[in-house]
């Protein structure tokens, strides 16, 4: 296929077209293609390369990027590459991750730092999107879903009213993340241990949300109320 899409592209560019009509046509080809190409050129090589780079990851997010509660490692396996890449590439550049208060941050630093180049961080971040997600143990108690579904009212702008995410707004999906660790962002949020840096961009636009959940019990409400719906979204796409 791509090499198709590749053969294609090159004889485009490569013929006489005589009219203009022609011409925008081409331009019409070019641009779809180059939409098209992207994605479908993604070689089974990168992925190998990206398999090899997840090697160092797997002590910590598992071989099936399933998290490490005990290692405050989240879940990875159900998170979009364009995600994955922004806070690598976050890490790397200590835009996340270097508060001197932000411990477990300060373990994924320089775990980013072993992603060498741009390329390594598409590599890396193509084979964790390949994840099968996994539906995540609950293990907070005392949240009351009925209060976080109110204080949810406000997140679904940028999560979704499933907790899907949004790609397009860049923040993240919710639905496969652990309870223990949603906890632990907030927080982070909150205190500005994460999402305070000027060069956070999707950070500084969390950062204000997590300052309207008063307090813990209002956190675990929200968290609640977010595994429901993420639990019924699974459950929705297991029946179809
Ligand atoms: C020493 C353990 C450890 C290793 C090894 C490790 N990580 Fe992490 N990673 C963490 C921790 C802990 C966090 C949570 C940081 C926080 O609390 O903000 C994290 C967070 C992340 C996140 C952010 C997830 C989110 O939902 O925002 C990504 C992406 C990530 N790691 C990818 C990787 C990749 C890719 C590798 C391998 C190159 C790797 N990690 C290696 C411990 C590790
Ligand atoms: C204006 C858009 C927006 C709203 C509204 C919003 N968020 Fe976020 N949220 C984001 C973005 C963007 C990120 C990713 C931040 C980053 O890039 O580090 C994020 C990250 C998070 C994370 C961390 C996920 C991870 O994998 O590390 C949690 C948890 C979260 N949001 C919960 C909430 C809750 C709960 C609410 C409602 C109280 C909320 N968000 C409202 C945009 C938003």
């Amino acid at each position: 296929m791509p090499k198709f899409f590749t053969f294609l592209q090159s004889e485009l560019m490569s013929r006489r077209i005589p009219n203009s009509l022609a011409r925008s046509f081409r331009t019409l080809c070019l641009g779809l293609l180059s939409l098209l190409t992207p994605v479908s050129m993604l070689t089974a090589q990168d992925l190998k390369l990206g398999e090899s780079l997840y090697q160092t990851c797997v002590a910590c997010h598992g071989s099936e990027g399933y998290g490490n509660q005990l290692l405050n490692a989240p879940a990875l396996a159900g998170l979009p590459a364009s995600y994955v890449e922004t806070q690598l590439n976050n890490f790397k550049n200590g835009i996340r991750g270097a508060h001197p208060d932000d411990q477990s941050g300060l373990q994924m630093r320089p775990m980013s730092m072993t992603l060498q180049d741009p390329q390594a961080i598409v590599d890396v971040a193509a084979y964790i999107a390949k994840f099968a997600p996994k539906e995540p143990a609950d293990t907070l108690q005392g949240g009351d879903r009925k209060k976080g579904e109110t204080a949810y009212a406000l997140c679904i702008a940028c999560h979704g009213p499933e907790a899907e995410g949004n790609e397009l707004l860049k923040s993240p999906t919710l639905q496969y993340q652990s309870d223990w660790y949603m906890l632990a962002q907030l927080k982070k949020f909150k205190s500005g241990i994460r999402g305070t840096n000027p060069r956070d961009i999707g950070g500084m636009q969390m950062r204000p949300m997590s300052m309207t959940l008063v307090d813990e019990q209002a956190m675990k409400d929200v968290i609640a109320h977010i595994r429901h719906l993420s639990k019924l979204a699974i459950e929705e796409a297991k029946n179809k």
